[in-house]
């Protein structure tokens, strides 16, 4: 058992397409835990923070308006190898590469609106649980 925590964001796209809980239900249905939700506006320099080993590269200002412009879901994970479990349920950021099946593989045609974000990492899963979450917004449950 290697218990982890993790973090998930809804994209804008996944919150204006309607598929906030098609994408959680996913998560759930797999075993995983949800410790952690909430909707909401992603400031420019929370965001810049998430992403601040993207800055520089040439879709960075893209991905900053688009994770601005509307409200995203952020969600706290729990479970058994949640960082690369999650990764693999959300599918490739190629789109040609993420397979039918996972969420990028069935609902998403484009590099940018690829509707989830996901940590790649237990050190960035903590980094970036610490961006979007107090400690106290977190729960503890069996
Ligand atoms: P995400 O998993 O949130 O991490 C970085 C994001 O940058 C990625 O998903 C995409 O939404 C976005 N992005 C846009 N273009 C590219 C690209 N060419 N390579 C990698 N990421 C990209």
């Amino acid at each position: 058992m290697v218990l982890e925590r993790t973090l998930v964001l809804v994209k804008p796209d996944g919150v204006e397409r309607g598929l906030i809980g098609e994408i959680i239900s996913r998560y759930e249905r797999k075993g995983l835990k949800l410790i952690g939700l909430k909707l909401l506006n992603f400031s420019r320099v929370k965001a810049e923070e998430l992403y601040a080993i993207h800055k520089g590269r040439p879709y960075y200002e893209k991905l900053i308006e688009f994770m601005t412009s509307k409200p995203i879901v952020a969600i706290a994970i729990k479970g058994n190898n949640a960082i690369d479990l999650v990764r693999l349920i959300n599918g490739e950021t190629d789109p040609l590469k993420s397979v039918p099946g996972s969420i990028r593989g069935d609902f998403s045609t484009d590099i940018t609106y690829n509707l989830v974000h996901a940590s790649d990492c237990k050190e960035n899963a903590e980094s970036e649980l610490a961006i979007l979450f107090s400690p106290e917004e977190l729960c503890s449950y069996n």
